[in-house]
């Protein structure tokens, strides 16, 4: 979303004000991050287990083989969470562990661990949320050619079918992706995410087969969901800002909000992809064979939430004077850009700023900003925030305390945006922290942690962190508890 205008500066709700009646107050977690257990069970790799186990993608060589091994201690995991006092848990589903293949039956020793977690998530009051796919492409669906095909957009529609038959009359809210932009343009144009192709060409072509894949589960879920059910899809949408007023300035924002936003909001909230995102692009792919006939009905069928993640905002500036870089805008080095067009942008870390373990800017009026703007572009859709948080360097003190003020401050930050934006109107209706605990960072591996949760991942011991005695007071009250919280 570009910046919003002026004239919705924040106004000032009392600090101590409520949220609203109902809010949700979750934690987020991932099947690849979290579960381990990689090879049990009939589970068989995903783009992930390849990609980890291949030298040099990852940090210091880790892999998701164990990770915090929730697989096996989902129970102690959900025990915590009621500790914390969580009304909601955002999982995802595994799609190797479910149908090993891509294709055909479902195993039932796969399915039964989402059976069990989300009758033990039941049992302690917490509401699931289940995510259909956060990044873990079988790889003999990469083989066949992965997300560029467009077959593979068909399987995932089958594999839907099969984790709603499974746990369709148990989960009440249901998301088809996470983060659609990073399958395509991490996984597929920059090469920093699995399967690790730098083709941007590809890219694009992955990122239409994801919307329409995501239609044809939302299809296939209204089919087998009870009409109670909610159906989602979450998106990392990028909270652009121009550098400055120059108008190359300008351009390089609407460049990034088409590719970076619109891209997925086009097709999926309003039917079609957005006029300048297909001049932008034409040199790279033909839309008009890459898109068929019905294909645009069918990504937009309905959605009863949007999930909205966000971590930091994306300033951005024409390429000129040297300004800023045009590879360096956050997601993880690497030679290729994921950004088609990029020639045309550069990117801006914000001076002057407080920044996480990820170098990622703190800035809680972005979330502020991108809520205004994303309920004002989509009228009548209610929001979620299912992604937000930090990583900060951790210790475990001796006697046994993990002390994070700066996660505190974070996170107290971004929860009064989200407070701010539901007393200005916006129907948000709830936050899911990120992360339940910590856990596999991607193609970070184990060295920055996100969770409010402490992992040793020597002994699996897990130790809330300070900043999960502040959510858990949060909860309880309601209402933002003073930024440093009781223990
Ligand atoms: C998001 C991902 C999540 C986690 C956080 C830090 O982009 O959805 O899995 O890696 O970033």
């Amino acid at each position: 979303m570009t910046a919003v205008r002026p004239d919705t500066a924040p106004k000032q709700a009392p600090e101590t004000a409520q949220f609203p009646p109902g809010f949700v107050w979750g934690a987020a977690t991932a099947a690849y991050q979290v579960e381990g257990a990689a090879t049990e069970d009939g589970r068989t790799p995903s783009i992930w287990d390849t990609f980890s186990h291949t030298p040099g993608k990852v940090h210091n060589g880790d892999t998701g083989d164990v990770a915090a091994d929730h697989y096996h201690r989902y129970r102690d995991d959900v025990a915590l969470m009621k500790r914390i006092g969580l009304t909601a848990y955002r999982f995802s589903v595994s799609w190797s562990r479910v149908q090993p293949t891509g294709r055909g039956p479902a195993v039932e020793r796969g399915l039964d661990f989402y059976r069990r977690l989300v009758d033990e998530l039941l049992e302690a009051g917490i509401s699931p949320v289940a995510t259909l796919y956060h990044w873990d492409l079988p790889q003999e669906l990469e083989d066949a050619g992965g997300w560029p095909q467009r077959e593979t957009a068909e399987r995932f529609a089958d594999y839907a079918a099969l984790v709603a038959g499974a746990l369709g009359d148990r989960v009440p809210t249901w998301t088809t992706f996470n983060e659609p932009w990073c399958t395509a343009f991490l996984g597929y144009g920059s090469g920093v995410h699995a399967p690790g192709r730098t083709e941007p060409a590809a890219a694009l072509r992955a990122a239409h087969h994801l919307n329409l894949a995501h239609g044809r589960a939302i299809e296939v879920l209204r089919d087998r969901l009870p009409a109670t059910a909610r159906t989602s899809v979450t998106l990392n949408l990028h909270h652009v800002r121009p550098l400055g007023d120059a108008p190359a300035d300008a351009d390089a924002a609407r460049r990034i909000d088409a590719v970076g936003n619109r891209i997925f909001t086009g097709p999926m909230l309003r039917g079609a992809y957005p006029e300048d995102l297909l001049a932008d692009t034409a040199h790279l792919v033909d839309w008009s064979t890459l898109v068929r006939d019905g294909d645009l009905a069918a990504a937009s069928r309905p959605v009863d939430l949007l999930g909205v993640n966000y971590y930091t905002p994306t300033v951005v500036s024409a390429p000129v004077d040297g300004r800023g870089d045009a590879r360096d805008d956050g997601h993880g080095n690497s030679d290729h850009s994921p950004w088609p067009g990029s020639e045309h942008v550069a990117f801006h870390l914000a001076e002057g700023r407080k920044r996480t373990a990820m170098n990622w800017v703190i800035d809680p009026d972005g979330l502020y900003r991108l809520l205004l703007d994303v309920s004002r572009e989509h009228p009548g859709l209610p929001l979620m925030v299912t992604e937000n948080g930090a990583a900060f360097e951790d210790h475990v003190t001796p006697d046994g305390r993990v002390e994070d003020p700066e996660r505190i401050d974070y996170l107290h930050g971004h929860l009064d945006a989200v407070r701010r934006a539901a007393a200005d109107g916006v129907d948000v209706r709830g936050y899911f922290l990120w992360s339940l605990m910590d856990n596999f960072e991607w193609a970070y591996g184990y060295s920055k942690r996100f969770g409010a949760v402490h992992v040793d991942y020597a002994t699996q011991r897990r130790t809330p962190k300070a900043s999960a005695h502040w959510y858990a007071d949060a909860i309880r009250r309601h209402a933002l508890p003073p930024r440093t919280g009781p223990r």
